[in-house]
């Protein structure tokens, strides 16, 4: 299976806190994910949740005791230590936090983390008031010296009643957190990477907007692929859609305003991606006052272009286009990569059924300055954007003088 779990294993440990049940969503996001999910569960998990919630997500043994030496699974905890891509504890309390910080080993849970060298994600739940305690902060930047990549908490309202820090994440937080985990060191590690998704909205008025359908997928597969290859992601987008953990978001509306962000982003970065669709008019002039439909019968709005954001990028950043066309799909794309200097340009044919605009999936041909095609079949966007990437990655490499920044971390 492709995506960043496929066919990875994974320990999930999950310690005593009412936010367990939220656990075993993950667990069955993560196997439906092609990972395969070894979950550790503690005592206190025990008084929330049932192993078998687990075993029938999972397919899998579930281990609860590491003493019981009639169990099967007892001796497996060693073996799971030795061959575990990741170790994630989700949630973890504030006892497990100081345990797994202070080298105690007295459950199943807290032995694998003391006896696995596989990278640590920990996503802590407590009631509000604990997360602030200079113990559990201690314990917390212990392992975040460790390397450990901390997830959450969350803010808002707790089990008890009380509002504050200390919610677990949500799942599709925890899953962008794991697949960061599994990819720190890979091939875009110590890059910076610009990417731009959305249409923009330019105002007619304070009511109105011009827009178009780019839904933003497209360019938040190429960031979050990105982040889960180690790079480090600045995501400038006009789009409606979560922002994604691991990276930085910066929300822009109109073309202006993305022009601003993306070149800012530009400066020390490696590499821009500019999957957005950038509206090439903008009212020439936007209306203090919203217009009323009894002013005149026929209304016309002036429109002047809008500045070209790929021509002005550094020439030093890899500058990477987007053509999305209805006809002539690969003349026009040559032409925007000689036009725009571009290195590679992502030629977007959105006739093809379930392509282009708001689609899972893509059809897509990569073209770079010497002409070369790569016709990709019609593929989910975010292996379009893995394609995508290994194309970057190359011509990161090749580019003499720039190497990764050394020592980087997230
Ligand atoms: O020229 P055209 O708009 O078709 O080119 C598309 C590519 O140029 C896309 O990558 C888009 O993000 C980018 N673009 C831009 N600034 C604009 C318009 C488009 O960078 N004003």
């Amino acid at each position: 299976m492709s995506g960043p779990f496929g066919g990875r294993r994974i320990a999930l440990g999950i310690s005593g806190s009412i936010a367990a049940y939220k656990a075993a969503d993950f667990a069955s996001k993560l196997t439906q994910a092609g990972a395969l999910v070894d979950v550790l569960l503690t005592k206190g998990a025990l008084e929330f949740v049932t192993p078998l919630t687990f075993r029938s997500l999972t397919h899998r043994p579930v281990i609860t005791d590491l003493f019981d030496i009639n169990s099967p699974d007892a001796v497996e905890h060693v073996a799971i230590a030795r061959d575990i891509a990741a170790l994630i504890v989700a949630p973890a309390t504030a006892q497990m936090i100081t345990k797994v910080a202070l080298g105690i080993a007295d459950d199943p849970l807290s032995v694998t983390a003391l006896a696995t060298n596989a990278p640590l994600m920990v996503a802590p739940a407590m009631d509000a008031g604990m997360w602030d305690n200079a113990a559990v902060r201690a314990h917390i930047e212990t392992l975040r010296e460790r390397g450990a990549l901390i997830a959450g908490p969350g803010r808002g309202r707790m089990a008890s009643g009380l509002h504050g820090w200390g919610r677990l994440l949500e799942t599709a937080e925890l899953l962008g957190y794991a697949a960061m985990l599994l990819g720190r060191h890979g091939d875009l590690a110590g890059r910076t990477i610009v990417v731009s998704a959305g249409g923009t909205s330019e105002a007619i008025d304070p009511v109105r907007v011009i827009t178009n359908r780019s839904s933003g997928k497209m360019g938040y597969a190429i960031a979050e692929a990105a982040r889960n290859r180690g790079a480090r992601v600045v995501l400038v987008t006009s789009a409606g859609l979560p922002d994604p953990v691991g990276m930085l978001v910066v929300r822009v509306e109109s073309a202006a305003q993305m022009r601003d962000a993306v070149l800012d982003a530009c400066d020390g970065a490696d590499a821009l991606i500019m999957a957005a669709a950038v509206a090439d008019y903008r009212p020439a002039a936007a209306r203090a006052d919203k217009v009323k439909k009894e002013e005149a019968q026929e209304l016309r709005i002036d429109l002047v272009r809008t500045p070209d954001i790929l021509s002005e990028a550094p020439r030093d950043v890899v500058r990477v286009g987007f053509a999305a066309e209805s006809r002539d799909l690969l003349a026009n794309a040559r032409a925007k990569v000689a036009k725009k200097q571009l290195d590679l340009i992502v030629a977007n044919d959105i006739t093809v059924p379930n392509a282009g605009f708001g689609a899972e999936t893509n059809k897509v041909t990569l073209i770079d300055r010497d002409g070369n095609l790569d016709d990709l079949p019609l593929l989910p966007k975010y292996d379009v954007a893995m394609r995508l990437l290994d194309r970057v990655a190359a011509l990161l490499s090749a580019r003499v003088g720039k190497r990764p920044h050394a020592g980087h971390a997230h």
